[in-house]
């Protein structure tokens, strides 16, 4: 099969589209022709050279994709050569195949394109994760949100919205502001003009967020908790403005408030707190939204799989809103060329 590859690493990294060895589905596995993946910063990162690949995982890319299932290993009944689907990789998915556990795929909603499908499992599981299953998200809380319109804030704020709870986002474009209001935001913060704790607190007559879903880490840790209301949670998931802070204990002590930092790549396939726990619960909870259209997955642009370095270049820049896709070649099942046959 055909994959990206890491030519040299660097930010940007030189990625190349190369022949590599095929993916076969071990037991509980299945094999999936790639139709599609999504982009995540992490990608960049990893094609950095400063994100490690969980052990066991692929060294390519790609933490997501849809396609079409084309193998199932051993011991595998719930999914069927042929089906539709999605689902969240440890890595693999820049490439035309990719073998997965069977626990993390999910069919494609109805309503949703077999490309759109590419940027669900991602953020899907990692703002469901995050927000209901840690966070312990109801409705009438208010939720912060950073970076509304990354592929994980534009899935965050529908989720908030359709949980019942008030959101605030923050963002650095008036475009992207007005595209968080335009999928149910209702305070919108311009993180580089306006302080995000003097409007929130504003907006919420002092109450303050009771779950704020963070993607800056230490640059926002005492700001973060300074806007997080008595009993808040923050929750950390990207660490876009470095990895190390000093935390005022006394103001956590004084709010009762909490704070947590999750990574989704990281944990295991299977038991308590892992990727299949996540996808079944996504899959009950979530994915009927989606069907029904209350939740949609955001798609900022396309790239052909062989221009990844196009991608990767787009999102560095920043401006981007929602999910940016890979389409990948479709696989040839056509029989070797006569020509190549001995008479
Ligand atoms: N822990 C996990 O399991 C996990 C899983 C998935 C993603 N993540 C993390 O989630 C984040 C979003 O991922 P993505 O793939 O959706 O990336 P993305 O689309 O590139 O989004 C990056 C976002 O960060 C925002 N941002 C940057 N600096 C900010 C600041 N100082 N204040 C507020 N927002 C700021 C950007 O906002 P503007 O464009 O408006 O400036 C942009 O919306 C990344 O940090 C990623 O590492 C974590």
């Amino acid at each position: 099969m055909w994959a990206v590859t890491i030519e040299r690493q660097g930010a940007p990294a030189t990625l190349r589209w190369a022949e590599v060895p095929d993916p076969v589905a071990g037991p509980a596995e299945v094999l999936i022709d790639v139709a599609a993946s999504g982009v995540n910063r992490a990608d960049l990162l990893q094609a950095a050279g400063r994100y490690p690949v969980p052990p066991g995982a692929s060294e390519i890319l790609g933490m997501e994709c849809s396609g079409v299932i084309s193998a199932v290993g051993p011991g595998v009944t719930s999914w069927r050569v042929g089906e539709q689907v999605c689902a969240l990789l440890a890595g693999g998915g820049y490439a035309q195949k990719v073998a997965v556990p069977a626990v993390q795929v999910l069919p494609v909603p109805d309503g949703v394109s077999l490309l759109d499908a590419a940027g669900l499992p991602e953020v899907t599981c990692t703002v469901w994760s995050n927000l209901v299953m840690t966070a312990g998200l109801r409705a009438r809380q208010i939720v912060l949100i950073h970076g509304g319109g990354s592929g994980i804030g534009t899935m965050a704020i529908q989720v908030a919205r359709q949980e019942g709870a008030t959101v605030a986002v923050t963002a650095s474009r008036p475009r992207t502001l007005e595209f968080c209001r335009e999928l149910g935001a209702q305070i919108t913060i311009d993180y580089g003009r306006e302080d995000f704790v003097e409007v929130l607190l504003a907006a919420t007559d002092g109450h303050g967020a009771d779950i704020i879903l963070d993607v800056v880490g230490a640059k926002y840790l005492q700001r973060n908790i300074a806007a997080l209301a008595d009993g808040g949670r923050l929750v950390t998931i990207g660490l876009q403005g470095g990895t190390t802070a000093e935390l005022d204990i006394n103001t956590l002590l004084r709010k009762r408030a909490g704070i947590i930092a999750t990574a989704l790549r990281s944990r295991p396939v299977g038991g308590s707190g892992s990727k299949g726990e996540i996808v079944a619960e996504v899959r009950e909870r979530l994915w009927p939204m989606i069907s029904s259209g209350a939740v949609r997955p955001v798609i900022d642009s396309v790239f052909d799989m062989a221009k990844a370095g196009d991608a990767h270049r787009r999102m560095a820049a920043g401006g981007h809103v929602g999910k940016i896709l890979l389409r990948a070649p479709a696989v040839d099942r056509r029989p070797p060329a006569a020509a190549a046959r001995t008479p």
